[in-house]
């Protein structure tokens, strides 16, 4: 146990970690906090990470993230889960209850969150999603539980899709959950029909990435219809972004999310309120320093308090 005094440790666990911009946001926090608290970026390879974590009873650790591709391989290791973090079976974020660790998924309330602040409310509304990993599954929970009708996932490996559809349609049995594959035709038709459609693969990520969704596919918005398309992804302004733009639909990129599962990881960890504010600054600053713009003049807009 740690003296009262003594500096409170933080970290995140991802294999590769270079491109985290958690330490510098979370930093930021603390010191806004007055928190005597640092937060460390452990880029450990998988046989690493194993011995790490059977050293879990000893860590000097008071909280951590879990990042690609340590969401679901670090339950195991863990006392307990929320019921999200079962339900999604993947955790984000990870944080003391006495003796115990306690594993939970921040990216369903970051995930939410940023749909809330550009102004979107699921609530009977028809989604596509792609990709059926870690965050496709917390988006999927979180699109359900709160109230969307009908929700459709595409994912290159289809059984993964399948899974994901069968897993939370006996969550949510009001949700009708769909399967389709990644063609052109079956996304074109589907893509007329939608309100929301999200990227949740890591297509996008690398700059020679293949186009997931090509311009030709999306419909051209209307003064009735326009779409929102958000990609999880938020260190590059991504071509699935840049085509449903330049149909004239509305666009989200993936900082907001990181901002608002940040925040919330944070009040586990401390109990203290998020300084929001300081936080989404420290992230331009970060993103600017790296001589990366994207979306921040939205982003700047949609987490204004
Ligand atoms: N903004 C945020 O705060 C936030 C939070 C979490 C994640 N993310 C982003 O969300 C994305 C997914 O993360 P994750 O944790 O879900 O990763 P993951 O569990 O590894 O899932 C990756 C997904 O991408 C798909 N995929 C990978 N390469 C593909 C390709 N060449 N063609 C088609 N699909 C491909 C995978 O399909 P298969 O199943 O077929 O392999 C799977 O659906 C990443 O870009 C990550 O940075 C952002």
């Amino acid at each position: 146990m740690k003296r009262e005094n003594e500096p409170r440790l933080f970290g995140i666990f991802g294999y590769p970690l270079s491109h985290t911009l958690s330490p510098a946001m979370q930093e930021a926090a603390f010191s806004r906090l007055g928190l005597k608290a640092f937060y460390l970026a452990f880029e450990f390879n998988p046989s690493e990470f194993t011995r790490a974590l059977r050293g879990l009873g000893h860590f000097l650790l008071d909280g951590f993230n879990v990042t690609v591709p340590y969401k679901e391989k670090v339950i195991p290791f863990l006392d307990r889960l929320s019921p999200e973090a079962k339900a999604v079976g993947a955790v984000n974020t990870v944080y003391r209850e006495g003796r115990k660790w306690v594993g939970t998924n921040t990216d369903i309330y970051g995930f939410l969150t940023a749909l809330r602040r550009a102004g979107f409310n699921p609530k009977n509304k028809k989604v596509l999603m792609l990709g059926a990993g870690g965050a496709a599954r917390a988006a999927v929970y979180g699109l359900a539980s709160q109230g969307a009708s009908e929700i459709r996932i595409a994912n290159r490996r289809p059984e993964r899709a399948r899974k994901t559809a069968r897993d939370f349609q006996i969550f949510f049995p009001k949700a009708a959950f769909t399967i389709l594959p990644l063609s052109d035709e079956r996304l074109k038709n589907s893509l007329k029909e939608m309100d929301l459609v999200v990227n949740a693969t890591s297509v996008g990520l690398a700059p020679g990435d293949p186009v997931l969704v090509s311009k030709g596919l999306i419909p051209k918005a209307t003064r009735r219809k326009r779409i929102l398309f958000f990609d999880l992804i938020y260190s590059r302004r991504t071509s699935f972004l840049k085509a449903a733009r330049s149909r004239g639909h509305k666009t989200l990129g993936g900082l907001t999310m990181l901002l608002y599962q940040g925040a919330n990881a944070l009040e586990l960890w401390t109990g203290r309120k998020a300084p929001v504010d300081v936080m989404r600054r420290t992230l331009i600053q970060s993103l600017k320093a790296e001589g990366n713009s994207i979306g921040t003049e939205k982003f700047k807009k949609w987490t204004r308090r």
